[in-house]
């Protein structure tokens, strides 16, 4: 018996616990824009039953701490080629071209509906205010309340679905999707409330459970960020692609705590610098956009600044800018510094990479659908190839905007046709093999570690082996998965790093956010192509000690390379 097999509950511990089961048009797995998005979307098809599961309570998600903004063109000098060409050049080679142009060019359609819905961007009498961000050729992003972008649209949209007719389901796991022939009927779900399972049984599921950033020690990213969809979506058989490239944020605030303040790429744009712990600034010597470089290079850049003097900071420092500019500017960050002790109008901050987004996910068309009928993914835990290797800075929240409009319209063709009735319970196993309880608080530290030291910003062989093998020890070591959501995280979180740090030994060069050592150089000859994961059950694959989880990873050549290559 598999330890990660198909699903991680029994049909058993259902029945003990009297499965609850209700009937849906739509279900929606998480509370970000993607999620809230969806379900407005959703709600514009006509009188739907639509429900959203939420890990913990609605706003705590990514998007209520983003604070960029959303790139869009505006501006006169801007045009959808330059948001284009600055999109694929940052994505080093690896975009999903056609991807990025519905990108560019069908967002600003879907920043007037967020205007209409009450979200307030900055203006003035031209129109938008514009940031800068990094590898952005142009001021293109568009922002709220300062810093507080994500904050703005999570309220706004949360608003929206608390007055609608939509089942909010707060603090509730949604554990796995109940999928036949693959084909998704729905998602087995964990209610905290009350200690029950729910079997939401639906013509179409939607995964938009965000990213992954708590597999690493240090990350911007909200506790609930555990992997949770691919995991699920990866158990159920659907395809994950690019999952190597994980984005390492160059400026979160050095402190004691795994989720780190982001310090917005939006103060360099305009005008923090960066200096090393010598005082130097160092950034023009690796690249001539220096703090406004692609972001996987000043990260990279940071990382050897740090080794190379001994240091776990460097500092960004806002102190050439007007003191009342940066207070108006970026209040959430100034407050934030305050209540930690830090000045910033009167003292550079200490700063460092932290695990920021990953470029991979489940594998989707242009219309949000994964390779199982009827369950679509948007968002983060999406891959349409948009990225490619490296995200440029505030393309997320639109990407949620955009693919998610897309992707009710192809789920429509699902609800109108229903879907069958089925026991849930018949799809699950009957019961588990019961083994060794495990200590899942102090594997996810140790998965956090290992993910952070040997699967980060630079990477090289020895060190994934290495990881690699500790992964198959855990997971070959889990015989008891106790009814609890931690321990459930980090069974997911097991997975999707052991699938990462697959794709990441087998990618044998260096490109975008993926950094090897031992293959510094970027490979078009060999590397132009996604890696692909599918779990199979037999045939060809990587199988794990115990058969805890088979990998079978395929690559793909199926990318149309940038225009300059
Ligand atoms: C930031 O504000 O620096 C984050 C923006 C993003 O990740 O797109």
């Amino acid at each position: 018996m598999a330890h990660i097999g198909r699903y991680l509950v029994t049909a058993e511990d259902c029945k003990a616990r009297s499965l609850v089961v209700r009937h849906y048009d739509a279900v929606v797995i998480g509370s970000g824009i993607a999620g809230l998005w969806t379900t407005l979307k959703l709600l514009s098809l006509g009188d739907l039953r639509i429900a959203i599961v939420s890990k913990l309570s609605a706003h705590e998600c990514n998007t209520y701490y983003a604070q960029g903004g959303i790139a869009t063109v505006v501006s006169p000098e801007d045009s959808f080629e330059l948001h284009f060409r600055d999109t694929v050049e940052a994505g080093a080679g690896l975009c999903n071209e056609e991807a990025v142009w519905v990108l560019v060019t069908e967002t600003p359609k879907r920043i007037e509906e967020l205007c209409s819905l009450g979200v307030r961007f900055e203006s003035d009498d031209e129109g938008f205010k514009l940031a800068r961000e990094g590898a952005h050729g142009i001021r293109r992003i568009i922002y709220a309340r300062g810093d507080r972008t994500g904050c703005e649209v999570e309220q706004v949209l949360l608003s929206r679905v608390r007055g609608a007719k939509v089942d909010l389901i707060e603090w509730a796991f949604a554990i796995d999707l109940l999928t036949s022939d693959d084909e998704c009927f729905g998602v087995l779900v964990w209610s905290e409330h009350d200690g029950k399972y729910m079997a939401l049984l639906s013509s179409v599921t939607f995964i938009c459970t965000g990213g992954i950033g708590q597999l690493y020690d240090s990350t911007t990213n909200a506790k609930v960020a555990t992997g949770d969809g691919l995991a699920m979506a990866y158990r159920a058989g659907a395809r994950l692609a690019d999952i190597e490239f994980v984005q390492f944020h160059p400026t979160a605030l050095v402190e004691r705590r795994s989720q780190r303040l982001l310090l917005s790429e939006t103060v360099r744009g305009e005008g923090g610098i960066l200096l090393n712990t010598d005082g130097e600034r160092f950034m023009l010597r690796y690249h001539p956009m220096a703090e406004l470089a692609p972001r996987d290079i000043v990260s990279r850049a940071i990382f050897y600044e740090m080794r190379r003097l001994g240091k776990d900071h460097v500092l960004l420092d806002m102190r050439s800018l007007n003191a009342e500019f940066i207070k108006r500017r970026f209040p959430f960050i100034y407050e934030q510094c305050l209540e930690r002790g830090y000045d910033l109008t009167k003292q550079p901050l200490p700063v460092a990479p932290a695990a920021h987004y990953i470029m991979g996910g489940i594998e989707v068309d242009l219309f949000g659908r994964t390779s199982i009928r009827r369950l679509f993914a948007v968002g983060e835990a999406s891959c349409t190839g948009l990225h490619g290797a490296n995200r440029l800075a505030s393309n997320s929240l639109n990407e949620a905007l955009v693919f998610g409009h897309r992707a009710v319209g192809a789920a429509s063709e699902f609800i109108a046709d229903g879907h069958p009735d089925f026991d849930p319970l018949a799809l699950l196993p009957s019961r588990m093999v019961v083994g060794k309880d495990v200590d899942f608080v102090h594997m996810r530290s140790g998965l956090q570690k290992l993910m952070w030291e040997s699967v980060g910003i630079v990477r090289e062989r020895q060190g994934l082996d290495a990881t690699r093998s500790q992964l198959e020890h855990w997971l070959s070591a889990i015989g008891h998965v106790p009814i609890d959501v931690r321990a459930w995280e980090v069974m997911n979180m097991l997975l999707v790093g052991r699938l990462i740090v697959e794709s990441a030994l087998m990618r044998t060069e260096s490109r975008g956010a993926h950094y090897r050592e031992d293959y510094p150089i970027r490979d078009d000859a060999n590397w132009a192509a996604r890696l692909v994961h599918r779990r199979c059950l037999s045939g060809f694959g990587i199988k794990v000690p115990g058969e805890v989880i088979t990998v079978n990873v395929i690559k793909v050549r199926e990318r149309r390379l940038a225009a300059s290559d």
